[in-house]
C-alpha cells in the first residue's frame, strides 16, 4: 500500500477545456471580485500560510492549451498534489470531456501506484438554476480518486474559496486511503 506523506506545501493544479473558467476561478479567489477580461493563463500564485484555513502555504496552478503543450501539462500533473478538474455547467461537452479525456490523462501523469486526488468542479452556475450533480456520480464511481465534486461561480463568488478549500483539505486530510485498490489484489 503505498501513502503520500502530508507536503508542506499544497500544489493545486486546475485543469480543464478551454473556457471553462479556470484562470477566472484563480483571479476571483485572489482578488474577491470577477474581472470579465482575464489572462489566457494565470502566473503561478502562492497563498501564505496565514491566510489559509489549514495554515498551509498553497501555490495555485493554471493551465491554457492554448500556450503549453501537453507534454507540459502532463509535467504539471507530476507536480501536483491535487487536481481540480474544471467544466462549465452549461456546456454539456466540458463535463463529458473530463470522463472522456482528462481523468484518463492525469492517470497517465501519475504513478501507478498512487492517484493523486482529483476534485470536480462545475463552474458558471450563475447562468443555470439547477444542479447538475447527479450526473456526476458515475464518473465519480468510475474513478475512485475523484474525492468530491463542487458547483461554484467565478463571477457570482459563490463557493470559490470553499472550492480551493477543499482541494486543500483532500491532500492533508484525505477521505479515504489513496492507492490503487485494484493492484493491491
Ligand atoms: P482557457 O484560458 O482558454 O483555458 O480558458 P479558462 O478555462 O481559463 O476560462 P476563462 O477564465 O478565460 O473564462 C472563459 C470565459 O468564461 C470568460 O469570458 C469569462 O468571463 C467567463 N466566465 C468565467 N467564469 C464564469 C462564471 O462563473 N460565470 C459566467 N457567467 N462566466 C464566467
Amino acid at each position: 500500500m503505498v501513502y503520500e506523506s502530508i507536503p508542506r506545501t499544497v500544489r493545486i493544479l486546475l485543469l480543464g477545456e478551454p473556457g471553462v473558467g479556470k484562470t477566472s476561478l484563480i483571479l476571483s479567489l485572489v482578488t474577491e471580485e470577477f474581472t470579465e477580461h482575464v489572462p489566457p493563463k494565470a502566473e503561478e500564485i502562492t497563498i501564505p500560510a496565514d491566510v489559509t484555513p489549514e495554515q498551509v502555504p498553497t501555490n495555485i496552478i493554471d493551465i491554457c492549451l492554448a500556450e503549453q503543450t501537453l507534454e507540459q501539462v502532463g509535467e504539471e500533473i507530476e507536480r501536483a498534489h491535487v487536481i481540480c478538474i474544471v467544466f462549465s455547467v452549461d456546456r454539456q461537452e466540458t463535463l463529458n470531456k473530463i470522463a472522456s479525456y482528462w481523468l484518463p490523462f492525469v492517470r497517465e501523469n501519475c504513478p501507478d501506484d498512487y492517484r493523486k486526488p482529483v476534485i470536480l468542479v462545475g463552474n458558471k452556475i450563475d447562468l443555470i438554476d439547477y444542479s447538475i450533480i447527479d450526473n456526476i456520480w458515475d464518473i465519480a464511481e468510475e474513478y475512485p480518486e475523484v474525492d468530491r465534486c463542487i458547483e461554484c461561480s467565478a463571477k457570482s463568488l459563490i463557493n470559490v474559496s470553499e472550492m480551493f478549500y477543499n482541494a486543500q483539505k483532500a491532500v492533508l486530510h484525505p477521505i479515504n486511503p489513496i492507492y490503487n485498490i485494484e493492484e493491491q489484489e
